[in-house]
């Protein structure tokens, strides 16, 4: 509980409550007085800690690393901004998944896949009614579609799906992949490099993959720190 509340820049959960200072790491971006979360999302937050410890550690990283991401891509700085929001809620209709599932350890069946490609939809209905920052829902609802059309849950493809979650797709698989999940260890860097090359122009935007590929990824696996 005690790793769940800590916050980096001494930012915890429990002043996020009162609007405290959940914000993007210092980077010279320009701040905005609004914060874009409000109590219900940052409630969903802490009960995605709860419900999925390492699904919350996970949003946790690349949130940093898909920041600098948005920051390479000369992004406007809001919608820059936004991405470190979106990429902290991706993963929030989750919630909805139940822990047999996402716990399971090994391979999941067919039925039980559906049931996970849900949780973009969940979490976008989930924020729909919260607010109104497109950049934010971008990333949430569409961090699993694909460049070549064949992800979910609406299977754009190309430039209809949004930039934030263009970019964000692939620190999300970035950090999977290299992490350990219950269905298997983690890959190392390297074989995670190779995936991201051979997935450039199918999984991936092929541009926003090669300003990835050319970001120092060993600091920022070791670090997670914005750049
Ligand atoms: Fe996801």
């Amino acid at each position: 509980m005690i790793n769940l509340l800590s916050w980096h820049g001494g930012c915890n959960l429990t002043t996020c409550y009162g609007y405290s200072n959940i914000s993007p790491p210092e980077t010279g971006i320009q701040k905005t007085n609004t914060m874009p979360l409000n109590n219900a999302s940052l409630g969903w937050l802490l009960a995605l800690g709860i419900y999925d410890f390492d699904t919350w550690q996970h949003s946790r990283r690349v949130a940093n690393i898909a920041l600098s991401l948005a920051r390479r891509e000369d992004i406007k700085n809001k919608t820059s901004e936004n991405v470190w929001y979106g990429a902290l809620l991706h993963d929030i209709g989750k919630i909805y998944i139940p822990q047999k599932i996402l716990q399971k350890p090994d391979k999941l069946v067919e039925e039980e896949w559906q049931i996970v490609k849900k949780h973009p939809t969940h979490a976008h209905d989930m924020l729909s009614t919260q607010n109104n920052i497109p950049s934010i829902n971008d990333v949430v609802y569409c961090h699993h579609e694909r460049w070549d059309g064949d992800g979910y849950p609406r299977g754009l493809r190309g430039n209809d799906i949004p930039i934030a979650a263009r970019l964000f797709a692939v620190v999300d698989v970035w950090d999977a992949l290299g992490s350990d999940r219950p269905y298997r260890p983690a890959w190392s860097q390297e074989k995670v490099r190779e995936y991201i090359e051979k997935e450039s122009g199918k999984h991936f935007d092929p541009r926003i993959a090669d300003i990835f590929l050319k970001m120092d990824l060993d600091a920022l696996h070791t670090t997670g720190k914005v750049h």
